[in-house]
């Protein structure tokens, strides 16, 4: 990876850290920055000693400030199409991961900086951390999955007040909707927080957790009889699992089990 990488990738134990490092810009989504943050998705994912991935941006100003506006006012609407289709491509690739992936929203996450945090599994937010889809103020719609993720996690009213009015959330309000599950404790490090609390994850069992992931994924996707169906073909991915027989072992022995993920 070249030192000059809009991303910066490291590894702390079970867990792989994404953070977007370009502060000068808000940690905003330049083209180059959302191709590394698939590239370096792709290579976390892929990694066996990784089990969960944090995404997070450099500094304590912002998360991500959503499209790199600078690059786009030189952008043809065919640039930006392509544009739109890296979105799915490279932010896809964090979407689809098995392994669960958190945003440690560390300061603003504005337009696609907020999809970018939905596109996670979890977020934690600092109490500082400001939150909106500032979108149709700016002519356009959300095109990272924002109109169809906002709705999911905070129900179609409100998904409707932050699109259309532009409102920005708290911290505190966006634990209250539900759009993001924690705050980081006062004086805390966000990061450190972060991957203490999703130390049950690191510790887990990687099959299951996927399963629960695709199970929970098609719950939204399926009606609920085919759901259903589904929720049973992933049981039996974990039924297979050799981790299933050492969690039992685990609990007749009244020791913490030990999960390979195989
Ligand atoms: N793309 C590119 N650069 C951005 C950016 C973005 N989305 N957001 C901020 N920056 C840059 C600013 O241009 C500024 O750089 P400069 O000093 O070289 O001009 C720097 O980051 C700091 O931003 P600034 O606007 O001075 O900070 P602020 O505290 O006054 O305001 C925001 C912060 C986030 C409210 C404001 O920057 C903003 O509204 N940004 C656009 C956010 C947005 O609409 N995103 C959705 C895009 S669809």
């Amino acid at each position: 990876m070249s030192s000059d990488s809009p991303v910066k990738i490291e590894r702390r134990g079970a867990v792989g850290i994404l953070t977007i490092d370009r502060e000068s810009r808000l940690n905003s989504l330049s083209r180059e920055t959302l191709l590394a943050l698939g590239r370096l998705g792709g290579e976390l994912v892929a990694d066996p000693c990784v089990r969960a991935i944090v995404v997070t941006g450099a500094g304590t100003k912002a998360f991500c400030a959503g499209a790199d506006l600078k690059e786009r006012k030189g952008m043809s609407p065919d640039e930006i199409r392509a544009q739109i289709g890296l979105y799915r491509s490279e932010l896809g690739v964090l979407d689809r991961s098995p392994k669960p992936v958190v945003a440690a929203v560390n300061g603003l996450a504005l337009g696609g900086g907020l999809e970018l945090a939905m596109v996670c599994d979890l977020r934690v937010a600092a109490a500082h951390a400001v939150m909106g889809l500032p979108e149709t103020g700016l002519a356009i719609i959300p095109a990272a999955g924002g109109t169809q993720r906002l709705g999911r996690l905070v129900g179609e009213g409100r998904a409707k007040e932050m699109l259309l009015l532009g409102r920005r959330l708290s911290a505190a309000e966006a634990l209250a909707w539900g759009l993001v599950n924690r705050i980081c404790p006062e004086g805390a490090d966000l990061l450190d927080d972060t991957i203490g609390w999703i130390e049950p994850i690191a510790q887990g069992a990687p099959i299951a957790q996927a399963a629960a992931l695709r199970a929970v994924a098609a719950s939204f996707e399926l009606p609920l009889e085919r759901g259903l169906e589904a929720e049973a073909l992933y049981y039996d991915a974990t039924l297979r699992s050799q981790d299933r027989g050492e969690a039992l072992c685990a609990f007749e022995q009244k020791r913490k089990p030990l999960f390979r993920g195989e």
